[in-house]
């Protein structure tokens, strides 16, 4: 599938051991820094429709704030339920300080 990457902001805006919620190219995504690499992936938890970004990162994994979930962010894998769907990951680049997240061309899933 084609990717087009989109700039999703600079690495100063986000340190090692963070990550936020941007919305870009009409999805929710999560950005996060994890040990100086960033990786991309949904937002929104496969089990309801929490934000990610609203819950704990601690290394790799991400805890959903509402029933406690977790995610491995580098890969999507759904690691603990009551979520029991991967997440969807999307690939990173950086171009200088700029971050930019490989997103599939508009029209598709
Ligand atoms: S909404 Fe994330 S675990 Fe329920």
């Amino acid at each position: 599938m084609a990717e087009g990457y989109i700039e999703a902001g600079t690495v100063a805006e986000l340190q090692p051991g963070t990550m936020k919620r941007i919305d870009i190219g009409g999805r929710r995504i999560l950005l996060a820094n994890v040990a100086g690499r960033f990786h991309a992936a949904d937002d929104t938890c496969t089990h309801e429709e929490a934000s990610l970004s609203a819950g704990v990162l601690k290394g790799a994994l991400v805890t959903c704030p509402l029933h406690g979930s977790r995610f491995n962010v580098c890969t999507g894998e759904a690691l603990e339920e009551p979520a029991e769907e991967n997440l969807r990951t999307y690939p990173v680049r950086l171009e200088g300080e700029r971050i930019l997240i490989g997103l599939p061309e508009a029209g598709t899933p």
